[in-house]
């Protein structure tokens, strides 16, 4: 990107003199010959740096420098001024001017100046952007959950970001495992060097091998050049294993290997090369019962799970689901710039009864879903219709004729009700209903005999 100079300075020759030596550099550059112009020029362009006379007819530079401020705070202004009067570029300096030279100026020097202002407008711009970027993914202001079982979460992320530990994060599909691996990333010191994830599910065994470890030219047919691997490419920064209950048994050993010498060695290099990146790992298997059924190694299980952290479902923390429903419908307004909806008690209820297989994920599409369906209100019928149906005012108290119901007509119909929101899954309804699966057995008996 080109730089943008505005130049304010009465003095034609200087104005040309100055254009000259900075269109030299590469900048654009535009010139105003007084205050009041230069004024309209930077209100309507986008301008990096302003290079302002002190003294000139009219607004002089330092008033030109306090509107520009007013215009935008961050303006990196530079002012001239004759070196007898270096008195009011101190002035200037402290009412915000980035710096100052004295005129007559050695060219070389001038230049420096702008050369830093650029620079300078370049980091804060790469500053923002990466604020935004952290803001926007990984301040737990976007991990949202007020239940204990969260808050304990939040807690352990807080502790272990900064130091090097290896973290393993268990939960069922959908609970945010990804969010608190990247949360645990974003609040160490390795922030600013890369967060990788890769699924060791998702690739065959070759090739996972090489993407994770690196291969060297010509270390097989296809290897057309060195490969890093994501060991390496993480380097400072934070490797997510994810899926690693799915990692196939032989590269097991050989990730022990790497997490215990800090070094892999990539497919068909001799010598091991050092890396240093912090490894978390998920799964949504448990990976003790892996260990069990000898389908993961022990000695692997025990590296990667120095720090536990277990996801709970979002049917054993519903309290959370309100907020992430408002949350969730906050997001996607502003995604579609429309304004942000109500939902009806009917719906909110429905979605809090729900039984959450795939969790947070689930939740989310649903109200996306509902959100593009939905007028003004997200009512009920805009939720999917398994969702729907677990809405608690399908329950009525009364039979038919509005007499109140004995106490073990109401439970029976509620076991049902619960029966159908789970699409009968009996676990599932034990697991709501809090009791256990053969007592539930035992009552649906119980009802068929009546
Ligand atoms: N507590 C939360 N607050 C806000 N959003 C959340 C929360 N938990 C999960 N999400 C969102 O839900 C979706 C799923 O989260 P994520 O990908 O981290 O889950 P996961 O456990 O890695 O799932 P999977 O096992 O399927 O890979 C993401 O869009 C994430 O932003
Ligand atoms: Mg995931």
């Amino acid at each position: 990107m080109k730089p943008n100079v505005l130049i304010a300075e009465d003095e034609e020759l200087m104005r040309s003199i100055l254009r000259q030596l900075l269109e030299g550099e590469g900048c654009r550059v535009f010139t105003a010959d007084s205050a009041d112009n230069a004024l309209d020029i930077f209100s309507t362009n986008n301008v990096h740096v302003t290079l302002t006379d002190i003294k000139m007819a009219g607004m002089d530079g330092l008033e030109l420098l306090d509107q520009i401020k007013t215009i935008d705070a961050e303006a990196l202004v530079i002012i001239m001024t004759a070196y007898s009067s270096v008195d009011s570029a101190i002035a200037a300096l402290r009412k915000g001017a980035y710096d100052y030279v004295t005129k007559p100026f050695v060219n070389e020097d001038l230049l420096q100046t702008v050369r830093n202002a650029i620079r300078t407008k370049e980091l804060f711009r790469e500053n923002r952007a990466l604020r935004r970027e952290l803001d926007k993914h990984y301040s737990f202001a976007e991990i949202i959950g007020t239940s204990e079982a969260l808050q304990k979460v939040f807690r352990v992320v807080e502790k272990v970001a900064d130091t090097n530990a290896s973290v393993l994060i268990e939960g069922e599909s959908g609970t945010g495992k990804e969010l608190i691996a990247r949360a645990i990333h974003y609040k160490s010191r390795r922030a600013a060097l890369p967060f990788l994830a890769v699924n060791c599910g998702a690739l065959p065994e070759s090739l996972l091998e090489s993407e994770l470890f690196g291969h060297t030219k010509g270390a097989f047919t296809g290897a057309t050049a060195d490969k890093k691997g994501l060991f390496r490419s993480s380097d400072g920064g934070t490797l997510l294993l994810d899926e690693i209950g799915e990692m196939p048994q032989t590269l097991q050993i050989k990730l022990l290997r790497a997490l215990q010498e800090h070094e892999v060695t990539p497919v068909g290099a001799s010598v091991p090369v050092r890396f240093d990146a912090r490894i978390i790992a998920a799964t949504n298997k448990n990976l003790e019962t892996e260990v069990a059924e000898n389908r993961f190694r022990e000695d692997l299980f025990y590296r990667l799970n120095v720090i536990e952290i277990t996801l709970p479902p979002l049917r054993a923390r519903r309290e959370d689901i309100q907020l992430l429903v408002k949350h969730f419908i906050s997001k996607f307004a502003k995604e579609q710039n429309t304004v942000e909806k109500v939902i009806t008690k009917e719906a909110m209820s429905a979605l809090v009864n729900y039984h959450w297989q795939g969790n947070v994920r689930e939740l989310e599409n649903a109200i996306e879903r509902a959100f593009i369906l939905s007028n003004d209100e997200i009512e009920l019928e805009n939720l999917p219709p398994k969702i729907k149906s677990g809405a608690t005012n399908n329950f009525e108290m009364r039979d038919p004729e509005g007499f109140r119901l004995t106490l073990e007509e109401t439970e029976r119909r509620y076991i049902l009700e619960i029966l159908k929101s789970v699409n009968e899954d009996k676990s599932a309804a034990a697991e709501i209903l809090g009791i256990d699966l053969s007592t539930l057995y035992r009552k649906l008996k119980r009802y068929e005999e009546i």
